[in-house]
């Protein structure tokens, strides 16, 4: 039997798509194990699950290590990665958003210094207004940037506002709402597309029967 494998991003999104994956006939139990193993396997469903870190996921769905997998939109839109997205999970939402020190104003006439860690959503927004920036690449703690004088702004994900509050920063523009997506691998898609749509379609009637 051929196997699937499923790249599931670790952490609360993942425990609930695996769910999703479980009621669609995947199961595999062992997944939920709270253990520090990364794989696991069902042979009698043909299904495989690896846990792996959410901003990874596209990368190994897009290079044939995983056939299927779950990732945020905000990565997809970052690295524009050579994968079919199949469906919206209509979980795991949040905004990319610019976000400022309460009472910035933005003066046209100068270079806006944007920090984030998603350089390509930032640099295709601005162009798209054609407003000059000049970008700094941070991994970690955004916030902190506008708060040291570091940036003016800051493009980043706001999930429930409660990081921007508590370092006095306020969202000035949405750029773009983001949530969970099903992925797969092109060539996969080719080979196991039976598979892989009849789950689609499963999680697709969950999704559907949701109020
Ligand atoms: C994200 C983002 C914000 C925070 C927003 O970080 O960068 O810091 O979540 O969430 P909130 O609006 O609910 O406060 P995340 O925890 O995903 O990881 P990171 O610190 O590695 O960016």
């Amino acid at each position: 039997m051929t196997m699937l494998n499923v790249a599931l991003p670790k952490g609360r999104l993942g425990e609930k798509v695996y769910s999703m994956f479980e009621k669609a006939g995947y199961e595999c139990h062992a997944v939920m194990e709270n253990s520090r193993k990364l794989i696991f396997e069902n042979p009698e469903r043909g299904v495989r699950y690896f846990w792996v870190k959410p901003s990874d996921v596209a990368i190994y769905v897009e290079r044939g290590a995983a056939d299927i997998g779950v990732a945020g939109k905000d990565i997809l839109l970052e690295y524009n990665p050579d994968i079919y997205e199949l469906l919206d999970l209509n979980t795991g939402k949040c905004l990319m958003a610019v976000a400022a020190k309460s009472g910035f104003r933005d003066d046209p006439a100068r270079t806006l210094k944007v920090a984030t860690k998603f350089t390509n959503i930032a640099r295709n927004y601005y162009a798209s207004l054609g407003r000059d920036i000049d970008i700094i690449h941070l991994n970690g703690s955004i916030e902190l940037a506008p708060i040291l004088g570091l940036s003016d702004v800051i493009v980043d994900i706001v999930e429930t506002g409660t990081t921007l509050k508590e370092n006095d920063l306020e969202v000035i523009e949405t750029i773009v709402p983001i949530s969970a997506r099903l992925i797969a691998n092109k060539a996969s898609f080719k080979f196991k597309g039976q598979i892989i749509e009849r789950i689609k379609e499963s999680i697709a009637e969950q999704i559907s029967e949701k109020p």
